[in-house]
Order: C-alpha cells, then structure tokens, then sequence
C-alpha cells in the first residue's frame, strides 16, 4: 500500500516537472546564419544561428548540440555550440571526418532541428613543403652563386692590385645582390596556383533548390507546412499559412521577407535578417507551383 502510494506520488511529481518544463521552454526557431558552401572533409566548418523562442525573442543560455551523422554508416560528429555575438545567437567549429552526404540537426530545446544535408568533398591535396621551396630556391641559389663569383673576381683583382676593376666588381656584386634580395621579398614564398573560380551559372532549378534549403535552414518550415518540407522536419507549430500552394507577387515577397513587420505591424511572423541574395531563392521556391 505504502509503495503504490510512493510510486503515484512519483509518478505525479514527474508528470508536473515534464509538463512544467515544456511550459517553460515551449518552442524555438532555429535560423542558420547561412547555407553552408562548398565543405571539405576534415576542415573546420564554422557554424553560426539564431535561437528564437516562439520564433520571436532571441533566447540566451542555451547549450544546443550540433549533431551530424554521415549516410549509411554509423560514422557521427557531436559538438555543443556556445552563446557568441549577439543576444541568442550560437556558434560552433563542425569537422566532418569522411567525404559523403552527412545529415544534421541542431538541438536546442529538447527538439531536434534539422538541416539541410550537406554534401562533403574530400580535400584536395596540400601543397607540401618541398614543393613550396623548390619554386624559389633555385633563382635564389643563381643568385648567391653569382654574386659569390663576382665577389671572388673582385678580391683577384684586389690581389691584383686593380683597385678600380676590384670596386666596380664590388658595387656590381652589391647592385645584384641588392635587386635580388628586394625582389626576393617581395615575391610570395609560395606561389599559389591561380584559383580556378567557376563562373556561378545559377540556373532556375538550383536556386528553387537553394530556396528549399533555405527555407529548412532559416527555421521556416516550422511555422509553415509546406509539402516539399513535412517530411524532414521533427516538429511543426504551423502559425503561419501553409505555402504548397500558394504564390505571391515577388515584390511584395521583397518587403515581406526582408521585414514583416513593416507590412503588417502586428504579425507574428519574426524579422529573420536574410540577405536579398537569399530572398531571391526563398521566392523562387515559394512561387515555384
Ligand atoms: C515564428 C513563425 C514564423 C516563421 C519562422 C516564419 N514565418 Fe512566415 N508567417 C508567419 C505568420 C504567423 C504569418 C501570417 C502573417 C500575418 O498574416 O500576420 C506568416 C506569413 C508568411 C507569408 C505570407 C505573407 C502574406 O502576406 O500572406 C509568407 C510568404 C511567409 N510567411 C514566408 C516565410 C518564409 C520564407 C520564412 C522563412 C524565411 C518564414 N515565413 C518564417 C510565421 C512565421
């Protein structure tokens, strides 16, 4: 008799603690401060959020957890991200070990907030050292030869007792070497290859799809059903209308997405700070039908 009525009052106890602490916490929007770009394996991947609560109010104090797992294997990363910068916003130094496509969420809050995948490429090779070296040190040794020879010319001739050939020798040698050594400064000690940058050719189809990446990562799907989102996230609050089916004029999606509030001053929908750059692409993944 005694035990069950320890075991309800338990029972009780805990169900006031959960519910309590879900009251407490009730929800937030996680909003990456950018896609990122091209990731290589082993390279520090600098990751940087906003934690909103209710989708409003930048929340401090947090302890969120990056967590990433590459595809089909049992290969994961964990780091836990710490408070920088501005009032709720987050950051963390992501290294992903293997080249693949890796899932990952951010953690915050007691809910998991997936992410856009991430596809890694492996590094390319590093320029090794006797690479860097050889690149430059065989106009540097011609030059100390040289020199060295001039010099030993100039103390023959010195011998010799030809004083003025021994000091034109000696102001030549000085002259070279003077040049040289200029020159030798100023020259990069590695020469980098030059960086082969793709013109981006950013066709329709690839920014519908950055679009949908960012309506992943900038926490949109929380607060909005969408079709080509339901099935990744964890959880949705569905404030907002759902967008499958609905397009809007891509000046007016201009002003609203750059600042709701401005539009209808009472609106719930949070000022998110996204560049035009990524305003573009959410519009086209809006108005894509
Ligand atoms: C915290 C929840 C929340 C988040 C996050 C959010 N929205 Fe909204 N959104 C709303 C609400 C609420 C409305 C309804 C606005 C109103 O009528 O006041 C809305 C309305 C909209 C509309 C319709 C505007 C109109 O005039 O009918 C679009 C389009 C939209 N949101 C896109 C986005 C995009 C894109 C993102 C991510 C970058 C986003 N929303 C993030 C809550 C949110």
């Amino acid at each position: 008799m005694k035990r069950t009525t320890y075991v309800i009052g338990l029972a009780i106890l805990l169900a006031v603690v959960f519910t309590s602490t879900v009251l407490a916490g009730g929800w937030a929007v996680i909003t990456l401060d950018e896609l990122p770009g091209d990731v290589e394996a082993n390279q520090p991947l600098e990751i940087g959020f906003m934690i909103r609560q209710h989708g409003a109010t930048p929340l401090s104090g947090q302890s969120p957890v990056v967590r990433a797992h590459l595809v089909d294997s049992t290969k994961s990363v964990s780091v836990v991200a710490s408070e920088k910068g501005e009032k709720g916003h987050y950051a963390a130094t992501l290294t992903l070990p293997q080249s693949g496509k890796w899932e990952w969420a951010i953690e915050a809050f007691g809910a998991a907030q997936p992410m856009p995948a991430l596809t890694v490429v492996a590094a390319p090779a590093p320029v090794t050292e006797s690479e860097a070296v050889t690149s430059n040190s065989i106009p540097l040794s011609l030059l100390v030869g040289g020199v060295g020879l001039l010099g030993v010319l100039g103390s023959l001739l010195a011998f010799q007792r030809k004083v003025r050939w021994a000091a034109a020798f000696l102001v030549i040698g000085l002259l070279v070497s003077g040049v040289g050594f200029v020159s030798a400064a100023a020259q990069p000690r590695v020469e980098a290859a030059p960086e082969v940058k793709a013109v981006p050719v950013v066709s329709a189809d690839s920014q519908v799809e950055q679009g949908r990446d960012l309506f992943i990562a900038k926490g949109c799907m929380l607060c909005h059903s969408h079709a080509e989102t339901n099935s990744i996230r964890e959880y949705g609050v569905d404030i907002g209308p759902n967008l499958t089916n609905l397009t809007f004029g891509p000046e007016y999606l201009r002003l609203w997405l750059k600042d709701p509030s401005s539009v209808k001053p009472a609106t719930q929908m949070p000022t998110l700070g996204l560049s035009d750059e990524e305003i573009e692409s959410l519009i086209m993944f809006i108005n894509d039908k």
